[in-house]
């Protein structure tokens, strides 16, 4: 375990190399989960929400499904899945960061009433599910696969608990190659983000951000790793000219 502080500053070296021992991830979205929301509007300039929609949309589920949200944070792809599910269907959302959790349990309240889904929200490890196998239609990750401690590892036992023929989606942050989207986007991710975090008082999680998206598998790599893990017909979509990308799989 490393010894910094858990609000280190912005030279803190292991959030700058965007790699954080599985400990520090979760104390880092806890102390950040009351602004993640409203920081992620503002260094997305609010597309955020339509990127997770898209998502909602891959994961091509309907009344009566069952999906399971990993690394749900606040909340927002798996309350798109409800809306989705219902009647009759459920999402379950599962972070490892009982801070996140607790807003996105505040937001169901608000957001999906009436809506006729059972939605729950609880805490666990994605590296180690506490469900059975084939119990999900369908399993979503949005902005969570980056910060796993073993990709492989995570992609595998989240393909375990869909049921075959189900559907794995991944939604990721990714890094555009072509110009001129290439240059704003080193401009945004590399001087803005970390300037907007280090106004939030938070320069470490928003050093760590660009950079988890620097080390992380480019899109043919996930490709191959989402493969391994038990997917078929792997396919992915950019959006945005790349900023982020859609992972889709088949479970086998
Ligand atoms: C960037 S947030 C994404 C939250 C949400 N899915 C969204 O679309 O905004 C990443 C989330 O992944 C969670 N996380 C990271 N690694 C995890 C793990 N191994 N198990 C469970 N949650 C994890 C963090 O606690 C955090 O809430």
């Amino acid at each position: 375990m490393s010894s910094q502080p858990a609000n280190s500053s912005a030279a803190d070296p292991v959030a700058a190399k965007g790699t954080l021992p599985e400990q520090q991830v979760q104390a880092m979205f806890d102390r950040i989960a009351k602004r993640y929301d409203l920081m992620n509007t503002v260094m997305t300039a609010g597309l955020h929400d339509e990127w997770r929609v898209r998502a909602a949309d891959v994961a091509d589920v309907g009344p009566g499904s069952h999906v399971l949200d990993v690394a749900t944070g606040t909340g927002d792809l798996a309350i798109e899945l409800a809306k989705r599910v219902a009647p009759g269907g459920s999402v379950t959302g599962v972070d490892f960061a009982e801070e996140m959790l607790a807003v996105a349990r505040t937001k169901q309240t608000s957001v999906l009433a009436g809506v006729d889904a059972e939605v729950v929200f609880e805490q666990g490890n994605a590296l180690d599910l506490k469900y059975d196998d084939d119990m999900f239609d369908a399993v979503t990750v949005g902005f969570g696969v980056r910060n796993f401690s073993d990709l492989a590892a995570g992609l595998t036992e989240m393909a375990r608990v869909v049921r075959p023929g189900g559907k794995f989606v991944i939604l990721e942050i990714s890094q555009p190659q072509k110009p001129p989207l290439s240059y704003f986007y080193k401009a945004w991710f590399d001087g803005l983000v970390p300037f907007i975090g280090k106004f939030a008082g938070e320069d470490s999680a928003y050093t760590y951000l660009p950079n988890s998206v620097k080390r992380f598998a480019r899109p043919s790599e996930l490709a191959g790793v989402l493969a391994d893990a038990g997917t078929t017909n792997v396919r992915w979509i950019a959006l945005a000219g790349g900023i982020v990308t859609i992972h889709h799989g088949t479970v086998v």
